[in-house]
């Protein structure tokens, strides 16, 4: 049935089809819980009962939000009125393996879909047994890229105003690729055990392999190396901290770019990491639990802030620290804001973006951003230099909120700015723009 790339990666591949009925049941329980409250994915993992999603787990429920559009209208389009989220979710779970299986395994999963069904009734496993097996039958109702690779239609018109039709095609094809993983070593040199970890052309970043991750998480342990995509070396890269600098790090959490900044500082200056009060801090807390053990003499404060809060602005300032007398002591030498976005340059990580996003996040959202790059501007020392950046590859998330900030402050001017798109770069896709302050540039 498939027309995803076969060389994705698939647990059940082993030679006979194996049906891990606990990982089937977990899969089916997530997405029934998408189906009954939506949420982010990311947030659904850790709604999982207890135990740690198995890899097959995650593979199927990855593989259900991969094809979310296309899997859910062949359905849908079978079905005279909705069935009961537990069935919605368990024939969405039955297509996402089918995706990958070969005609004599198709069989096999539509029984084992049947059979869970009709422990819920007879009814509802002859309803599994009939929608599934006509949708193998039948010829797709469309063919069209979009469909097939279940991106909206209002989305794909949307990209076709601003990227040519090639590389529409290309990121729509990206998106449907299993994302790989990147170890981003920070430390000097190179971590001691590389085994299972690829060079790659982007310095620092190395691909981990399946044997490689055992190496990686030892290395992320040692608060010398995160988890991040090279698309991510762009924004710290361009504030360009230097030791013995103050940095405030807004829209911080969970903490991937501000573990970058303390490497930059080398453990001298100070930092300030800002996100709002809740579960994204505590893990941000976290995961520089590492990093402040390697720098002990760190000055790194965390804060739980809304920052688009005027009666907290008090928190946002060099008061946390031991700060040098001086009239900009409250100012700091680099504002860092990557900002909450679509996540359109991320998609393939985060395969369920695509179902929530609506067109009105493309109003809502630059308003937002606009909001937080102003009160950012406010909280750095004349001269000083403030970064912007998304994981967006939508220009009025990157370059429209950034000239609409420079009407608003023209003591401010654009330095440089780095575009990445995954068709072109083969990592992920985001914006980051440096912007600095005029007094000591112009
Ligand atoms: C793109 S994420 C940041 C990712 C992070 N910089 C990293 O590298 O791991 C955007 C963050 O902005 C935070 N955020 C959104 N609105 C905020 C506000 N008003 N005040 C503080 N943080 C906010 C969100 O909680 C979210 O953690």
């Amino acid at each position: 049935m498939g027309n995803i790339n076969r060389s994705t990666k698939s647990f059940s591949d082993n030679g006979g089809w194996a049906p891990e009925s606990h990982a089937w049941d977990r899969a089916v329980a997530q997405v029934e819980r998408y189906l009954r409250t939506p949420s982010k994915l990311g947030d659904q993992w850790e709604l999982t009962d207890g135990d740690a999603p198995s890899g097959h787990q995650r593979w199927l429920v990855w593989g259900v939000f991969r094809h979310w559009l296309r899997f859910n209208d062949l359905l849908n389009r079978r079905l005279r009125r909705p069935p009961r989220p537990r069935i919605q979710a368990l024939m969405l779970v039955a297509l996402a393996e089918l995706e990958i299986a070969d005609a004599a395994r198709e069989a096999q999963v539509i029984h084992f879909a049947v059979e869970k069904a009709k422990r819920l009734s007879a009814a509802e496993g002859r309803l599994v047994n009939a929608v599934l097996r006509g949708i193998l039958r039948d010829p797709p109702p469309r063919e069209d890229l979009a469909w097939r690779t279940s991106h909206p239609d209002w989305l794909v018109e949307r990209w076709g105003k601003f990227f040519d039709e090639a590389s529409l095609a290309a990121l729509m094809e990206w998106n449907q690729r299993p994302a790989e993983h990147f170890l981003h070593w920070l430390d000097r040199g190179e971590p001691a055990d590389p085994a299972g970890l690829e060079a790659t052309e982007w310095a620092g970043f190395y691909r981990i392999t399946e044997s490689g991750w055992d190496a990686a998480m030892a290395a992320v342990q040692s608060g010398r190396a995160c988890i991040q995509d090279p698309a991510t070396r762009h924004p710290v890269a361009l504030a360009g901290i230097q030791p013995e600098e103050s940095v405030i790090d807004l829209c911080a959490a969970p903490g991937g770019k501000t573990l970058c900044q303390v490497w930059a500082l080398q453990g001298r200056g100070e930092l300030l990491a800002v996100d709002l009060p809740g579960k994204r801090l505590d893990r941000l807390r976290s995961n520089l639990r590492a990093v402040r053990a390697h720098f002990s003499q760190l000055a790194l404060v965390v804060c739980g802030v809304d920052i688009l809060d005027p009666v907290d602005s008090e928190s946002l300032s060099r008061s946390h620290f031991d700060a040098k007398p001086g009239a900009d002591a409250r100012l700091f030498d680099v504002v860092v804001l990557d900002a909450p976005c679509s996540n359109t340059g991320v998609i393939r990580r985060k395969p369920d973006v695509r179902v929530r996003l609506e067109p009105v996040d493309f109003e809502r959202l630059p308003d937002l951003q606009l909001a937080l790059l102003l009160r950012g501007a406010d909280c750095l020392r004349p001269g000083g230099r403030l970064v912007y950046s998304t994981c967006s590859i939508d220009t009025e998330e990157n370059r429209g909120v950034v000239d609409a900030f420079l009407r608003e402050r023209s003591d401010f001017k654009l330095k440089a700015e780095r575009l990445s798109f995954p068709w072109r770069e083969g990592h992920d896709g985001g914006a980051a723009f440096l912007l600095t302050h005029k007094y000591l540039t112009s």
